[in-house]
């Protein structure tokens, strides 16, 4: 049954997930405070870029499914469920997760929440957080209020897909709530049913206690950058044993209680999510007396640093003293088929090339603009074969198909030095060896290979 739903903030994770419900057939009015973002949406436009998503958005907006405006009024009154979709950034100086828009979207709300009305938390949050938004928003609703957490494991570059047809539903639900059960039983029923392509029936729905949901997010995306920091360190082995990382890899992967994913070594992990969050997780254990379980986590986020400073290394190796030097760094973007350049490997890594005195020019097909905004000191140029152009050394950062399937030999042509350092183990390697190239990747010795 079609249902009224506001989705509150919308950034990734909101915005996504407003399409989303569209999607499945319910009534969405989107809210985003910031005046740019909204005129947006409103205009039918993605403020961000997203594969597949503003296609979508397009859709649902023709359908009359969803309007977007930046505050609650009457309308939302009358709405089934809210969900709560604003950030939770890290706050600076600190490893803590601020919390502080998810306060304010409940007082926000408040006023317009009916006693039938659910809200549901969807923002990573430290956990425990939930609790203190209930009591909050009881107090200032005046009645008790239902809340729940409906975690979100949506990945950038596949949002849309990844939340209609998810690997599983996880609600956090009050004891005794049985209400707020049902309802998000039926928000999600076209998925759980397979009318959204996966097989009807086998999307787990699993309901739990409060503080258990909030920590499967948290816990899962310390698993996934664990894991990447586990290859990587395999990598600083590999590299110091003449070992390869990439075989390593593969070998281990096939393993099936390991699994092959997320085992891709390289420069590491960054954006919005698995940096800040491992953060907030030590931050908050450390709150509740049990730092120390989590203490493996701050050698996951240095392993993972220790690999951009690597590049540099191998730079300033390379180049015998990077100053004055030209650079070409592929790729600015946290992953491809993004244009999120939060916390991005890629970019730091250009960024401190720069500070260490080398011309850096910086190439990416979907994120120039953001970088130029923030980083005037780089060389931001759209158009690779000018940013190409006498380029003493190559560093591949982000893995976009258009330099997976670069032309090793005409880009050849235009640097003045055919050296590459592979930051992601994605070239083809032969085909740029065989084009003359000196390919240098991280965690292998290719000149064994
Ligand atoms: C991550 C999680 O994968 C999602 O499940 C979660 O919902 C999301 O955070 C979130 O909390 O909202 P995302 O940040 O979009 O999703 O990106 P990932 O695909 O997890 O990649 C993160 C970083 O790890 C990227 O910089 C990527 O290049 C890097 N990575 C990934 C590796 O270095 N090696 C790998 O093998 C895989």
């Amino acid at each position: 049954m079609a249902m009224k739903v506001t989705v509150i903030g919308l950034g990734y994770l909101g915005a996504t997930h407003a399409v989303a419900m569209a999607e499945l057939g319910h009534q969405v009015i989107g809210i985003e405070a910031d005046p740019q973002k909204l005129a947006a949406l409103q205009a039918g436009k993605l403020p961000f870029y997203e594969p597949g998503l503003d296609e979508a958005l397009t859709r649902v907006i023709e359908t009359g499914r969803i309007t977007f405006q930046p505050d609650h009024n009457e309308s939302s009154r009358t709405a089934d469920a809210h969900f709560l979709c604003v950030g939770t950034p890290q706050v600076s100086g600190s490893y803590a997760a601020d919390t502080s828009y998810l306060f304010s979207a409940v007082d926000a709300l408040a006023p317009y929440l009916s006693e039938t009305a659910v809200v549901a938390g969807k923002s990573t949050v430290p956990v425990g957080t939930a609790k203190e938004l209930i009591n909050r928003l009881s107090a200032a609703a005046g009645f008790s209020a239902h809340l729940v957490w409906n975690p979100e494991f949506l990945r950038e570059g596949t949002a849309l897909e990844d939340s209609l047809r998810p690997d599983r539903i996880v609600v956090g639900v009050p004891a005794g709530d049985a209400h707020s059960e049902r309802v998000m039983r039926e928000i999600y029923e076209p998925i759980l049913n397979g009318d959204t392509g996966s097989a009807a029936g086998q999307t787990p729905f699993l309901v739990m206690d409060v503080a258990t949901s909030e920590l499967v997010k948290v816990a899962a995306n310390s698993f996934l950058a664990t894991k990447i920091s586990f290859i990587n360190a395999m990598a600083e082995i590999s590299e110091a044993a003449g070992a390869d990382a990439v075989a390593l890899a593969e070998a281990i992967g096939m393993d099936a209680r390991i699994g092959s994913q997320f085992l891709r070594n390289g420069i590491g992990f960054g954006g919005g999510c698995l940096p800040k969050d491992i953060r907030a997780f030590m931050a908050r254990a450390d709150e509740l007396g049990v730092g120390s379980a989590v203490d493996f986590l701050a050698d996951v986020d240095a392993v993972n640093l220790r690999r951009r400073q690597r590049v540099l290394d191998l730079a300033n190796q390379e180049l015998g003293d990077i100053a004055g030097k030209k650079i070409l760094m592929l790729g600015a973007a946290f992953k491809p088929d993004s244009d999120d350049i939060r916390d991005s490997p890629a970019l730091d890594i250009a960024v401190q090339l720069a500070k260490a005195g080398a011309k850096v020019v910086i190439h990416d097909p979907m994120s120039l603009a953001g970088v130029m905004a923030k980083h005037p000191e780089l060389d931001s140029v759209q158009d690779l074969t000018s940013a190409a152009q006498d380029a003493e050394l190559v560093v591949l950062g982000t893995e976009w198909k258009l330099y997976r399937e670069l032309d090793a030999n005409s880009f050849g042509e235009l640097v003045a030095n055919k050296t590459v350092i592979d930051g992601r183990n994605a070239l083809p390697y032969h085909a740029w060896q065989d084009a003359g190239w000196k390919v240098i990747a991280l965690g292998r010795n290719l000149e064994n290979a």
